[in-house]
């Protein structure tokens, strides 16, 4: 199913493992905002449910157990994935944004009010509107960390910002609007020296680079099953398992107890303390087939393909009268920001939907990030396994026809 490596002009992986792109003759050019999903992981959904489906874990029946066992197992996947110490470490959640707003909640419960929460100016909506109502909730402060001109976090800001000794750091791997990667190992060191927890949104980190929260050290770290090629429904939250273990619980329910009486209720211990209710058992069971997909192809591979494609895409635009690329980061993911002269974000959107070229438009969840950089928003175009630079050539020749319709 893997073909060669880069050059881009071949995608990684066949389209026609994906069934949409089978289906549908257009470039698909938003993994970033979610992944099509390969028949790999769709098949092994679709056995799990034929074969292998119940509720988990209160039944002692045998499929029952067994799908209790393909839960878990999900869980023992991801934790394999993320390098974490052991299973335990890994809570499913609805999403990567469910995963901030526990930690937000359960671990952000212990702080005082005047005490500080640091976050960047690169953060997803995800990562800061959790921090803010935690922020009201206790009387905290949330800082902002600045970017210079390239969209790579100012460091030296930073550094002063951490001498306010925030409690917590919440920043990103990869930024979804810019395609910045961020120096995270540098940032997790530094804000563990000035006394600070930090939390890692790997959301896009996750489809694009090797994650490795034992030598990161970060203490949580979040993704999205979406983006990974995965099914919606489902999110991860990693934790360092003591502070699992010191944190309460954020939801009540069934699954996340141990005894319940009216006298006073007993919680599981982490993970199941987090999971209260009936947890994305399918899609757990999908998440862990998009990661065995994922890791099939490498990430060598992957990164070599993802810088090819972008190479490949900031040449092609460079070449179109009007077209600004918006960010030059040091280093990147496959993403590709930029304005068009003259033509609003959402019209060039529609414009190249109409070509079947399907891109994404607007602020893309980081309004703080557009307001610094002066833009109602950007035209992004992020890359999959799937991708090839005939994708970005139809990319281009749309631009080109977009800005001739408009010029009229
Ligand atoms: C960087 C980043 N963080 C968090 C999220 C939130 O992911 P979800 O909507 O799956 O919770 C996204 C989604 O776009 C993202 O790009």
């Amino acid at each position: 199913m893997i073909e060669q490596a880069s050059p881009a002009s071949s995608p990684l992986v066949p389209r026609d493992a994906f069934p949409l792109l089978t289906a549908r003759d257009i470039a698909y050019l938003d993994s970033a905002a979610s992944a099509q999903k390969p028949k790999a992981v769709l098949d092994r959904m679709r056995q799990f449910y034929e074969t292998s489906y119940a509720n988990i874990h209160r039944a002692v029946y045998p499929l029952s157990e067994a799908a209790t066992e393909a839960y878990e197992s999900a869980r023992a996947r991801v934790a394999r994935f993320l390098k974490a110490p052991s299973a335990d470490s890994i809570v499913f959640t609805r999403n990567a944004t469910e995963a901030v707003n526990l930690v937000a909640h359960a671990f952000g419960s212990r702080f005082k009010s005047g005490e500080h929460i640091l976050v960047t100016t690169l953060e997803h909506h995800a990562n800061i509107v959790p921090w803010q109502l935690l922020c009201d909730r206790q009387g905290l402060d949330l800082m902002p960390a600045p970017i210079d001109v390239n969209g790579d976090l100012a460091l030296e800001a930073f550094d002063r910002l951490l001498e306010r000794k925030p409690k917590l750091v919440a920043v990103t791997a990869a930024s979804n609007a810019l395609g910045t990667r961020t120096p995270i190992k540098e940032i997790i060191a530094r804000a563990h020296r000035a006394g600070a927890a930090v939390l890692v949104d790997g959301a896009q980190a996750a489809p694009h680079f090797a994650i490795d929260v034992t030598d990161w050290d970060c203490d949580f770290l979040v993704f999205t099953g979406h983006k990974l090629y995965g099914p919606d429904g489902i999110g991860v939250l990693y934790g360092k398992p003591a502070l699992l273990a010191s944190m309460p619980p954020w939801q009540g329910g069934g699954d996340m107890i141990r005894t319940v009486s009216f006298a006073g209720t007993e919680y599981a211990d982490p993970p199941q303390r987090f999971e209260a209710g009936t947890p994305p058992i399918g899609p757990a069971v999908g998440l862990a087939a998009a990661i065995d997909f994922i890791e099939a192809i490498g990430w060598d591979r992957i990164e070599a393909h993802d810088r090819a494609l972008t190479r490949y895409a900031l040449d092609r635009l460079a070449e179109i009268r009007g077209i600004r690329p918006v960010g030059t980061p040091r280093a990147r993911i496959g993403i590709v920001s930029f304005t068009v002269d003259g033509v609003h974000p959402h019209d060039a959107g529609s414009l190249l939907g109409e070509r079947g070229v399907c891109v994404r438009t607007g602020h893309h969840c980081a309004q703080p990030l557009m307001d610094h950089l002066g833009l109602p928003g950007t035209v992004r175009a992020s890359f999959g396994v799937h991708n090839d630079t005939g994708d970005i050539d139809r990319l281009a020749d749309a631009l080109v026809a977009a800005r001739q319709i408009l010029a009229r």
